[in-house]
């Protein structure tokens, strides 16, 4: 029995499997179809087309969805997505004015989800995590990156990352699992950074590569946490176990990190509040993807990534949830489309585009999610009634999805 979807009122992101990004100009244009069907069988995209061109089987199971728009379903590529207890009193904190950095410095942030998360079981963290990932499903996300990053020693770190993989398995969104160990230096390595630089070259990553725990390697590269030397040393370790580096840059400060992530070919460099005309000088013609991280910049009162300045320059631009307790507690990509929109002055075409093929193209996926394409996994946002896809951000808050369907599944 296939799956057929019959008056679409708009079909969108109809691409053939050879664009695997849009960058500059391309990032407004929005391919689309009006009054559409579109035939799913088992997990995959079987064909799409205009009504005027159908000719239904008797093996569809038809339904029509008059008034409904259909999209591939959000491609998150950057969260942290598994941890542990909140820091509900670091954000009342900052409401009475210290700073992220200020809280950072009392030993707040992310050494205390470690210190939560070091105190937690793993079957107890996973619990918690899939509950969390279960919830974006509902929200339109088909494919998300997590981070580890909360344990900070071995034995948590893996932990994570074992956590992250069980989440793989069973969850049925694509998941791709990144190992952030150098995300903040642990108290018992106050003193003694290269310290913990050895433990995560000499200890943590053998042990990942040995359980194949991750497929990506990141550091958070910010002054007070990793330096360029730190970071291409992490970097230049991890890649000799193929774990491709997506790396946090351009937060804070900008010194170097973008240049740092392109000579390493990241395949991403995310965050990028503070950038500057070298570092978009030197993402031009390279295969590393920009990565803004909006709902950071909401939660914390920071910069926006200069989203204009990237695309004008004919650069493509992704856009993440960054989703994780300290900067960014919401992995909501719909409000994610609508602040790239409201407070980076892209067009819905564009937030889109970040949000699902670029996306896709910062998670090494592009071959299965991330475009409306024949042979691409059934992975689908039916929205509600609306009169057009701009109504997507233009109701910022609001829940603009119907139903979800992933890998030919309808979800509950
Ligand atoms: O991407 N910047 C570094 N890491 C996370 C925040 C971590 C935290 O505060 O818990 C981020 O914003
Ligand atoms: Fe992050």
């Amino acid at each position: 029995m296939n799956i057929l979807f019959i008056h679409i009122k708009e079909l969108l992101q109809t691409r053939d499997k050879s664009e695997v990004k849009m960058m500059g100009k391309s990032m407004s244009e929005l391919p689309h179809i009006k009054n559409a069907f579109l035939r799913i069988k088992g997990d995959t995209i079987h064909s799409y087309g205009s009504m005027s061109s159908l000719v239904i089987k008797a093996t569809d199971k038809v339904i029509d969805i008059t008034g409904k728009i259909i999209l591939p379903t959000w491609c998150d590529s950057h969260s942290h997505v598994v941890y542990t207890g909140d820091r509900s009193q670091e954000f009342v904190d900052r409401i009475n004015g210290l700073s992220y950095e200020n809280i950072a410095a009392k030993g707040g942030g992310i050494l205390n989800s470690a210190q939560t998360l070091q105190d937690t079981s793993e079957s107890d963290l996973y619990k918690q995590s899939i509950e969390r990932v279960n919830d974006l499903i509902k929200l339109g996300t088909g494919a998300l990156e997590i981070k580890s990053g909360y344990g900070l020693s071995t034995e948590a770190e893996l932990k994570m990352l074992r956590v992250i993989k069980k989440i793989k398995e069973d969850s049925a969104v694509k998941i791709k699992a990144t190992f952030l160990g150098a995300h903040a230096i642990p108290n018992k390595y106050k003193n003694n950074k290269k310290g913990y630089i050895d433990l995560i070259i000499n200890q943590m990553l053998p042990k990942i590569h040995q359980e194949q725990l991750a497929d990506f390697i990141d550091v958070f590269c910010e002054k007070g946490y990793f330096s360029l030397k730190d970071t291409s040393q992490v970097l230049q370790a991890a890649t000799k176990y193929g774990l491709i580096p997506k790396i946090h840059v351009n937060q804070f400060n900008a010194f170097g990190g973008v240049a740092l992530g392109v000579k390493h070919k990241a395949l991403s460099v995310d965050h990028l509040e503070v950038l500057n005309e070298e570092d978009i000088a030197v993402l031009k013609n390279t295969e590393t993807m920009p990565v803004a991280l909006p709902g950071c910049s909401f939660f914390l009162g920071i910069p926006y990534t200069p989203a204009r300045d990237l695309i004008d320059s004919g650069l493509p631009l992704a856009i993440a949830t960054d989703f994780n307790p300290g900067s960014a507690p919401s992995g909501n990509m719909n409000f994610i489309v609508s602040l790239a929109c409201i407070k980076m002055n892209m067009t819905p075409e564009e937030a889109i585009n970040a949000a699902t093929i670029n996306g896709a193209f910062a998670m090494n996926i592009s071959e299965d999610y991330g475009s409306i394409c024949v042979g691409k996994k059934a992975s689908l946002i039916v929205t509600k009634d609306l009169t057009s896809y701009r109504q997507i951000p233009y109701y910022f808050g609001n829940n603009p999805i119907y139903k979800v369907m992933i890998n030919g599944e309808l979800i509950d």
